[in-house]
């Protein structure tokens, strides 16, 4: 029996290029006692997959070693079992890998209910909706009523932290790359607003929703979007810093915010990284499952075909091609 797995070849630098990385066809050993092996059936692509290859060892995770399976979250199912705790046919998620086949010991992954459709795992009960409901609920502490700004609105986190919001009560509004992804939002998202920061005029925007101030703003960009967010703040709102993605390629920010605006305004930004929380996983799950439930809450998948092809899906993260959550899929359920 054969496996294939992707290694990183090399450090990129700027955009990833298919040379940063090798495919590797290996026979699988048998498999060893006291493991389970699992066939992988969707690697989840995420932004922060470009800082894991970098070389900085200042980040929350350290960067992946050259020659070794490019680090990704996914999931997949329990084909042979040899341990206690996995049983053929669970279905396991949490850190796979690009491989196809991986042998786990108890407790490497996370045995997940089937009473979903797997994709879920990957997107609304996955590390996007944990990170949308944390950032927002926890990190943020909305008050019904408020105004909410979102940045990176159309994408996995971000369409997630403006229905959250609007569940919550609060007046949303997004700042996406796309007319497409704009009307997304408000017309079948139901945000009150969304303003395209490519060809808008994003402080006449965000001054015509929110005359006196933004209250509560989520950050998932950087540059110039977010610049706009810290000039609209209203005095002492909180700003939710979740991510970068326009630096993450190494680019320079197209705008250095006004960071006077913090002391002026008496704002409060909290970062957070939701590897910090896995414990709250299940409740937060709970409330999502309700918001589901209830109809509050709508999730696109971006699911591309072929383990082969994650190298270069993953820029679709970059220029904004990706329509929901960017995943691969590995094999058939
Ligand atoms: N703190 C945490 O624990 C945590 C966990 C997960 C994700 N995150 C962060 O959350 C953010 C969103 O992640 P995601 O997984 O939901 O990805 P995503 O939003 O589904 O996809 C990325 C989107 O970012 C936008 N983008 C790319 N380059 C940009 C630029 N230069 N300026 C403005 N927008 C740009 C693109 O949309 P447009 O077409 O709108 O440009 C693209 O579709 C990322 O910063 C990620 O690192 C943080």
């Amino acid at each position: 029996m054969q496996n294939k797995r992707i290694v990183l070849a090399s450090r990129p630098s700027g955009r990833l290029v298919d040379t940063d990385f090798e495919t590797r066809n290996e026979p699988l050993p048998s498999l060893v006692e006291g493991k389970a092996r699992v066939r992988v059936v969707y690697v989840s692509l995420d932004p922060a997959m470009r800082g894991w290859v970098s070389p900085a060892t200042n980040s929350y995770l350290p960067p992946i070693p050259l020659g070794e399976t490019m680090r990704s979250l996914g999931i997949g199912i329990v084909t042979e079992s040899r341990c206690e705790g996995l049983s053929e046919g669970d279905w396991v998620s949490g850190f796979t890998g690009w491989t196809e086949y991986l042998d786990v010991e108890p407790g490497a992954l996370n045995v997940v209910p089937q009473n979903v459709p797997m994709e879920a795992y990957m997107g609304v009960f996955g590390l996007a909706g944990a990170t949308a409901y944390h950032g927002l609920v926890k990190v943020g502490e909305p008050k019904r009523g408020e105004t909410l700004c979102v940045t990176g609105a159309a994408g996995s986190v971000g369409s997630l932290v403006g229905q959250i919001g609007k569940a919550l009560g609060l007046r949303v509004i997004g700042i996406a790359g796309t007319k497409a992804k704009c009307d997304w939002l408000v017309n079948e998202l139901g945000f009150d607003a969304a303003l395209n920061y490519k060809t808008d005029d994003l402080d006449a925007g965000l001054q015509a929703f929110a005359p006196e101030g933004l209250d509560l703003h989520f950050e998932n960009v950087g540059g110039k979007p977010f610049a706009a967010a810290l000039r609209n703040m209203k005095a002492f709102g909180r700003i939710v810093m979740c991510g970068f993605i326009s630096v993450y390629n190494g680019d320079s920010p197209d705008e250095m915010p006004d960071m006077t605006a913090i002391v002026r305004r008496r704002l409060t930004l909290k970062g957070f990284v939701m590897t910090d929380h896995f414990e709250t996983y299940p409740e937060i799950f709970k409330a999502l499952g309700e918001m589901l439930q209830a109809g509050q809450l709508k999730y696109r998948l971006d699911i591309v075909e072929g383990l082969e092809n994650a190298p270069t899906a993953l820029n679709k993260l970059f220029d904004g091609s990706n329509q929901g959550k960017l995943v691969v899929k590995v094999s058939d359920l």
